[in-house]
């Protein structure tokens, strides 16, 4: 979610092992595309559709030879028979059934080989947040805020976290499976969710329902994430730290809390520790330790626990995108959310196993994680964060690399990393291995996220885009080199200071706030914004070589008050998903008064968050 909202908000108040192989084999083709794409040949690289025009209304919009189907709402039962979407049914037992709330990320996972992965598979969806003016009739004040309950925090938990749907292309459009034994909800409430990696069992992971370390109840706030090689989901627990409330007078761990932005005061995001226990900084003051991670999810086994990778470190993880890089390692690119916060890249200490999926099972739990620092000269450094190197040692407290990566904010702000404008969306680009990195935007600028040269605009308003070149295409290298891509905003406008390479972007086609990205097979980059200054949200694609690179076009936009995340294209390219994450928000707004009523568009019912599948009519390639 963005930034403004949330400060607005606090201030407002198988026979599974016969298609394993198989489609694990689809997916790494898809993940591997890296390498297999550089075969891909860059002419016809063109993109063919007719821009969609801007503006801002209750709707969605394609361009003219494109449908679009919403494929599941918040609320739907994840099997079509289930208990229907009831909002004022406050039972957090039968949220869990259903499809949950501010869907962002998407993940797909396909089932079988060939032409029959891009028809058949399965969709992981994020579930960001929630809020009790948007998720429930009658809270529309602050004073109404106090008679929320703990079913109230029960329903909201039970409406984050992620769900998993199987999906089949049938007549050029999407459905759900019913009665699929893939289907599950992983939710914030009570799913048990697995610690690994160093910072397993650490005294500072114990608590007291969990004195271990090694057990965690569920997993909230997933924004963004990725895929990794071997088919499972990276779901990224992003804006964790509002959660937790109470006292922190006497917490054992004050500069913690505060470089993790945990006040414990009371807001309309924040009120779940009143009621639950385990969220209450004084009944529990170590469990905020136990978020801010990187959630691996096996979709193609319902029964397998989730797990928080703590090799990848602990931060407001907006995204973890991973590539097999070229000497076989897998590579995952992190941002940390949040103004003046930094780039990382963690580089798995063993190889991928093309084959043997279950030797790459554990891959994530050893390696190791880096922070970026840009020079002015154009040369950026990732610099290790492992225990007892340079400054990481027991004279600035930490003891060990468990420590280390509890406080991954602090370690890095010892080795000099480079503060940037909100990290979000980090991909490579499949044909030419180049990584481009979405910085939203930075209205706050300050002492502890002053200008440089990788973000060189004092009043960042619409964001830019940064593109990393790693040498020889090896993205373990120590050192990349980088330029800015582009500059977001009106290219017209003498104040926004936008830049797309010299290109002649039109009224329609300028974009802010670049958030979620992806690449295509032919190394387009389609760009998701989120908090668009010149009307509503959208999704634009650029090409990245050639005459009209970084000329990004508006191919979709987003009905009022929504954000558009989780572009996801099949291995074919010829379906997009698209989450289209709180539809109807707006100053004023609430459940029963919705900036748009979008998708259902009655005359009383809330606005819901949903995903979309959108093809073109003939079936054919995406922007061809
Ligand atoms: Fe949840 Fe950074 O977007
Ligand atoms: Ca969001
Ligand atoms: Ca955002
Ligand atoms: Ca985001």
């Amino acid at each position: 979610m963005g930034q403004d909202h949330l400060t607005d908000l606090i201030e407002r108040r198988l026979d599974r092992r016969s298609f394993l192989a198989g489609s694990l084999g689809a997916t790494a083709g898809l993940m591997m595309g890296g390498r297999r794409g550089l075969a891909i040949k860059r002419q016809g690289a063109a993109l063919k559709f007719v821009e969609v025009p801007g503006g801002r209304d209750g709707h969605h919009h394609v361009p003219t030879g494109y449908k679009s189907d919403v494929l599941i709402r918040w609320g739907d039962p994840l099997d079509p028979t289930g208990p229907a979407f009831s909002p004022t049914n406050l039972s957090a037992a039968i949220r869990k059934t259903q499809f949950g709330d501010y869907n962002d990320f998407i993940g797909y996972f396909p089932l079988g080989h060939g032409e029959v992965a891009s028809r058949h598979g399965l969709l992981c969806v994020n579930h960001e947040f929630s809020r009790p003016d948007y998720m429930f009739p009658g809270f529309t004040t602050r004073k109404d805020l106090v008679r929320l309950t703990k079913s109230h925090a029960a329903c909201e938990l039970a409406s984050q976290g992620v769900s998993v749907i199987e999906v089949e292309l049938k007549d050029n459009t999407w459905g759900r499976v019913p009665k699929s034994r893939f289907a599950r909800r992983i939710t914030g409430l009570d799913t048990p969710v697995d610690i690994s990696g160093p910072a397993t069992g650490s005294p500072r992971m114990r608590t007291g329902y969990d004195p271990t370390g090694r057990r965690v109840l569920g997993t909230f706030a997933n924004c963004a994430g990725g895929m990794t090689p071997w088919g499972t989901l990276l779901s990224c627990e992003e804006n964790f730290q509002v959660y937790f409330v109470g006292s922190t007078k006497d917490h054992p761990e004050p500069e913690n809390l505060a470089r993790y932005e945990v006040t414990g005061r009371l807001g309309a995001a924040g009120y779940w520790g009143m009621f639950i226990d385990r969220l209450n900084l004084v009944r529990e003051p170590l469990e905020f330790n136990r978020y801010g991670w990187v959630v691996e999810v096996d979709p193609y086994d319902p029964t397998a626990r989730p797990i928080k990778r703590t090799a990848l470190g602990r931060f407001r993880h907006e995204g973890a995108s991973s590539v097999v890089n070229r000497d076989g390692r897998v590579v995952v690119y992190l941002g940390d959310d949040a103004p003046g916060e930094y780039l990382y890249r963690f580089v798995s200490a063993h190889t991928v196993h093309p084959v043997d999926r279950k030797r790459n099972l554990h891959l994530l739990d050893e390696g190791v994680l880096s922070v970026a620092r840009f020079d002015d000269e154009g040369t950026l450094r990732w610099m290790p964060l492992v225990f007892g190197s340079g400054p990481l040692n027991e004279k600035n407290g930490f003891k060990s690399q468990a420590d280390v990566l509890i406080e991954t904010r602090r370690a890095a702000d010892l080795l000099g990393a480079t503060s940037m404008d909100r990290p979000e969306g980090v991909e490579a680009n499949p044909v030419s291995q180049r990584v481009f990195v979405m910085l939203t935007n930075n209205v706050g600028r300050g002492k502890t996220n002053p200008l440089n040269a990788a973000n060189p605009r004092t009043n960042n308003i619409h964001g830019h885009v940064l593109e990393l070149i790693p040498p020889g295409g090896n993205h373990a290298a120590e050192s990349y080199k980088w330029d800015i891509f582009l500059r977001g905003g009106d290219p017209k406008s003498k104040t926004d200071d936008a830049d797309y390479q010299g290109s002649l972007v039109t009224d329609n086609g300028w974009i802010s706030c670049p958030d979620n990205c992806t690449f295509d097979r032919r190394g387009r980059l389609w760009i998701a914004t989120d908090g668009h200054r010149g009307g509503a949200d959208g999704l634009f694609a650029c090409e990245t070589s050639g005459p009209r690179r970084a000329l990004t076009r508006r191919f979709f936009r987003a009905p009022a008050g929504a954000e558009v995340c989780g572009p996801r294209f099949t291995p074919d390219n010829t379906t997009l998903f698209l989450s289209i994450q709180h539809p109807g928000m707006g100053p004023g707004a609430h459940f029963s008064q919705p900036t748009c009523r979008w998708p259902d568009q009655g005359s009383d019912g809330p606005a819901r968050s949903a995903v979309l599948a959108i093809r073109r009519e003939d079936g054919g390639v995406i922007g061809d």
